[in-house]
């Protein structure tokens, strides 16, 4: 089984960025216990700030891969262009985010992946990636 993880703007800054709303871990630290937990899945890590990088990642692995977990992050909110990559793919998405958005600001209620995903994973922290490469399994 081949998944990808792939994390959108601002999420390369895990551990930095408002801990108190994400966590004090880096990305890659929570990544190595997720590849030591799930060794039989083959696990990939992609993490880009620029749109058009992740719709190029998505068209890349959108046919041959059996998952994959997006965290668009606050492109989630604003792109049409994400969204209809999503949707363009033949690999299933499940949409993934660290926090609660829905108990955040209203902006961060709508989600331009939702439609065209398998289903999404929000508010449980780093966990929600294990949660979601878990509804792969
Ligand atoms: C996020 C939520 C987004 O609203 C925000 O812009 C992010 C992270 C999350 O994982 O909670 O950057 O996707």
């Amino acid at each position: 089984m081949k998944l990808i993880i792939i994390n959108g703007p601002n999420l390369n800054l895990l551990g930095k960025r408002e801990p108190e709303m994400y966590g004090k871990q880096t990305f890659e630290d929570y990544f190595s216990t997720l590849q030591f937990k799930f060794k039989d899945v083959q696990l990939e890590y992609f993490q880009s700030n620029i749109e058009g990088d992740l719709i190029t990642k998505l068209q890349e692995v959108g046919f041959s891969y059996d998952g994959i977990i997006l965290n668009a992050a606050a492109y989630t909110h604003t792109s049409v262009g994400i969204g209809d990559a999503v949707k363009a793919i033949k690999t299933l998405v499940v949409e993934v985010h660290i926090s609660n958005t829905h108990k955040r600001e209203e902006f961060r209620h709508i989600s331009y992946i939702s439609s065209g995903a398998k289903g999404v994973i929000l508010g449980f922290g780093l966990q929600s990636y294990d949660l979601a490469i878990q509804s792969f399994l």
